[in-house]
């Protein structure tokens, strides 16, 4: 420890003032003082000024809070002022890892990385991370997929069981060892490939050659058949759909023997939902053995779905398809108590006025319901402001890192309990790496610098294969999903175009 200064004029329980004699300490650095009742209390600085007093002297004056002190296990708050012109030291790494909580034995617990300012390690307790939801925030380019990356590999080794959505088919890196040695050193990681752990299913696997086929049941509601059709249908090509699925009900069917039914009717509007179906079942989805439960969540095992190069509809799909199983065979305790991260989660469960997704129904349900039966979340997304607040606000652990958009700054602020302008303030200015963690792991929010992987970050990964991608290149113009516009995003577009149409219009007609 380290004298900085000490306790200048007015002293309450939790706040106070530092005159520094020391210029390097900075804002949010962890300090320390004596109590005479409670012994070392953790502090923090949260604002410093500079300036000539009357004496014509240079001042260099703190303001900090204080955070707590341990006793008897438990982290207190004091509740009397500290003496004035009390000495203010630095903090030492066991007082802050205490008062903090981010140590705990290695064993059930994720290394995120360092604490910024201080290099202690930050082990959070994997059931406090992710037990009660977790959503991991920030602009692209800032971290996030690097961070979901060392995550996954911080519960493969407690072999906790993950499905993950991955839209972009980067996490299949974790086959590969980081050779990005200077950085690993930094944290004391050493490199390891995931691949004895990992499973990737994709449906296109003409695009993902390192995965297996993805197959579901082709099993329908009459809403879900008319939601992934391929074109908006009238009434009248919704009864024939209709009374075509009532015609197989109570039996395994495929997409053809729904076409086949359709067939039998009678009206001329048959044809175009049977061109639809058609196009249902050249898109591969439904043929072939249909993944299980299972095959899905099993101890020790990430489970990929990768979805690129498949279309939006059937994308929301698959994840509904396999969200709705896992959580009606949990709910009967059939599988254990398992992650499902979704990367681009704005997509799937999109905030009311940025799109609609036929997804959006059962992440809601999960959000609210799933922690009881052991289903965690964990949504990833560049658009914060775009998830539906239902669901982000049921995440109780927050990994933030830079955000600059304000729409987006202030979803975050609205999500989470206790936020304040100073947290706003650090997660502007994070750079890339560095995380605000708050929430249920932690008794403070704290920045941590996310350490180096273990594994190849997904893009490095996506160049080892670039090699084959190009062989395969031709072969997939050839065959280029039926679906090729981002209809949703196009959707979306319009929407926001009429909002702010809309909100011009009012602007001009309420001026005063
Ligand atoms: N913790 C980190 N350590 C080192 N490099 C990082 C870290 N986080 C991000 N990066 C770098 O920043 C790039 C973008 O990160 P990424 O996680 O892909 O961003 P996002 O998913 O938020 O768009 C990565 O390719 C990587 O080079
Ligand atoms: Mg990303």
């Amino acid at each position: 420890m380290r004298f900085v200064g000490v306790i200048s004029g007015e002293v309450k329980p939790s706040q106070f003032n530092i005159e520094l004699s020391t210029a390097d300490v900075e804002r949010g650095s962890f300090i320390k003082v004596n109590h005479e009742t409670y012994g070392w209390v953790l502090a923090r600085i949260d604002d410093m000024k500079r300036y000539i007093n009357n004496k014509g002297e240079e001042v260099l004056m703190a303001s900090a809070y204080a955070i707590g002190y341990k006793q008897n296990n438990q982290i207190l708050i004091p509740k009397t002022p500290f003496k004035p012109k009390s000495r203010v030291y630095t903090a030492d790494r066991e007082l802050i890892m205490d008062i903090l909580g981010i140590r705990k034995s290695k064993k059930n617990s994720i290394y995120l990385g360092l604490l910024e300012g201080h290099n202690v390690p930050v082990y959070l307790d994997v059931g406090k991370t992710i037990g009660k939801h977790i959503s991991i925030l920030a602009k692209t380019g800032a971290g996030k997929s690097y961070t979901v990356g060392v995550i996954l590999e911080e519960l493969l080794k407690n072999d906790f069981p993950i499905v993950i959505i991955d839209p972009h088919g980067e996490y299949g890196s974790l086959r590969y060892e980081n050779d990005d040695y200077d950085a690993m050193l930094k944290f004391n990681v050493k490199p390891r490939s995931y691949d004895a752990q990992i499973k990737e299913y994709t449906a296109n696997i003409i695009i993902n050659p390192d995965a297996e086929k993805l197959t579901l049941k082709p099993q329908f509601s009459l809403e879900e058949l008319i939601e992934i059709m391929p074109m908006k249908l009238n009434d009248k090509q919704k009864e024939i759909l209709y009374n075509a699925l009532r015609r197989l009900e109570h039996q395994e069917y495929t997409i053809q023997d729904i076409i086949n039914a359709v067939r039998l009717d009678k009206s001329g509007s048959k044809w175009k939902v049977i061109s639809g179906l058609e196009t249902l079942r050249n898109s591969g989805i439904f043929e072939g053995k249909p993944i299980t439960k299972e095959q899905l969540v099993r101890r020790g095992q990430l489970t990929i779905i990768n979805l690129k190069g498949t279309e939006p509809r059937i994308q929301e799909l698959i994840l509904t398809r396999i969200a709705t199983d896992l959580f009606n065979s949990i709910k009967i305790s059939e599988i254990p108590r398992f992650l499902f991260l979704i990367e681009e989660a704005h997509n799937f469960c999109p905030e009311r006025g940025f799109g609609d997704a036929f997804s959006s129904q059962i992440l809601r349900t999960i959000a609210s319901e799933g922690r009881k039966f052991g289903f965690h979340l964990c949504v990833v997304s560049q658009r914060p402001a775009r998830i539906d607040k239902n669901v982000l606000s049921q995440c109780n652990t927050q990994i933030i890192l830079k955000v600059t958009n304000p729409n987006d700054l202030k979803a975050i602020s609205q999500s989470i309990e206790g936020f304040t302008p100073g947290m706003e303030n650090i997660i502007k200015e994070l750079s890339v790496g560095q995380a605000l963690v708050v929430g249920e792991p932690v008794e403070q929010p704290i920045v941590v610098n996310i350490r180096a992987r273990e594994t190849k970050h997904g893009v490095l990964g996506r160049e080892i294969n670039s090699e084959l991608g190009e062989k395969r290149q031709g072969v997939i113009e050839k065959i280029k999903p039926v679906f090729i516009k981002d209809e949703r995003e196009i959707m979306r577009e319009k929407i926001i175009e009429k909002k702010s149409l809309i909100d011009k219009i009012k602007s001009i007609f309420l001026r005063d």
